[in-house]
């Protein structure tokens, strides 16, 4: 097929064929490593705010609950400063309020929620159905597409882990009044020691990491494809410059000398293989003209 063509288009069709195959495999290649950066970016940055959250809720265990529990439990109104989820959530809404993590999201998740903004939704009923199906899975990670954008979360398991815990959880009789002053005796109870109550869900939204990640993509194939373009050009010059030009001009004197104007000369000053090669037509010339003079001299 490239038969009938010219040298220099044959060389520059090769090399966009070449450089086509080598684009499309470096731009999948150099796409699939974007997107697992990003990917492990996004982890990365959810595991942290993640152990930040339990960090929070450790804090307030440990700290804060031994402290004010008896007072939570005695005054009027309840007090839920001391309960590790409020903390960690109300300390996950005041982060929310910068405009920079507006669309990340916290949540304790829980299917029977003592506070009604902590009922799991019909994504996190299933992640607590699993977490409960499947007592050996610790984390569940994925992909969720939410109203303001597809968000990358991390989910952990939420577990009634001490008797402690049923004082407050496990029927309004045995909960403090206060507790039923603020929530109410509907929801919240219940829970079972061992039992997976909730999911710890937070998500972080990826549209960003993607798009950077998209952005770097396109600049390096840009850049690619511009290293091709003068590449092309380069070659295409030399192969003129050193071949092309050179041949033809051979061409035109292998033609005259063809029609016997033998004064014509192939006159290359170079040694390379075009040289040595005139260097030859003319040793060649010299020999025709020789057998032609003694062709010519012979007695008819
Ligand atoms: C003193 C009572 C009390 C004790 C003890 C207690 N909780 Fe709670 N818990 C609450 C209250 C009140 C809330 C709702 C807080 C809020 O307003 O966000 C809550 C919320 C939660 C939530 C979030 C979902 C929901 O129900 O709103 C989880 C999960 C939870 N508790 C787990 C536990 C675990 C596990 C323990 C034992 C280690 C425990 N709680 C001990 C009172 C208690």
């Amino acid at each position: 097929m490239f038969k009938n063509l010219n040298l220099s288009l044959k060389f520059s069709l090769i090399l966009l064929l070449i450089f086509s195959i080598g684009l499309v495999a470096s731009g999948t290649l150099l796409s699939l490593l974007l997107e697992q950066r990003a990917q492990d970016e996004v982890t990365a940055k959810t595991r942290v705010l993640l152990q930040t959250m339990n960090s929070v809720r450790n804090y307030t265990s440990n700290h804060i609950k031994p402290l004010l529990l008896a007072q939570a439990v005695s005054e009027p109104v309840f007090i839920p400063e001391v309960i590790p989820a409020y903390s960690a959530t109300e300390v996950f809404e005041n982060l929310r309020t910068n405009d920079e993590y507006r669309s990340f999201l916290y949540k304790e998740a829980a299917l029977n929620p003592t506070n009604l903004r902590d009922k799991a939704d019909g994504f996190e009923t299933t992640i607590v159905e699993r977490f409960r199906n499947e007592p050996d899975t610790k984390e569940l990670t994925g992909f969720r597409d939410l109203p303001g954008g597809d968000v990358f979360y991390v989910a952990r398991p939420l577990t009634v882990s001490s008797p402690s815990c049923l004082q407050c959880h496990s029927t309004p009789a045995a909960a403090p009044k206060s507790m039923l002053t603020t929530y109410g005796s509907d929801n919240g109870f219940g829970w079972k020691l061992h039992e997976v109550v909730a999911a710890q869900v937070i998500s972080v939204p990826v549209e960003e990491v993607y798009a950077n990640s998209r952005r770097s993509l396109a600049l390096v194939m840009a850049m690619l494809a511009a290293v091709f373009v003068v590449l092309l050009w380069v070659v295409n010059w030399l192969l003129k410059r050193s071949v092309i030009r050179r041949i033809g001009r051979m061409a035109v004197t292998a033609d005259a000398v063809s029609t016997g104007q033998m004064q014509a000369n192939f006159s290359e000053d170079s040694t390379d293989e075009i040289g040595t090669l005139a260097t030859a037509f003319n040793r060649m010339k010299a020999s025709l003209e020789i057998a032609l003079k003694l062709l010519s001299q012979q007695p008819r």
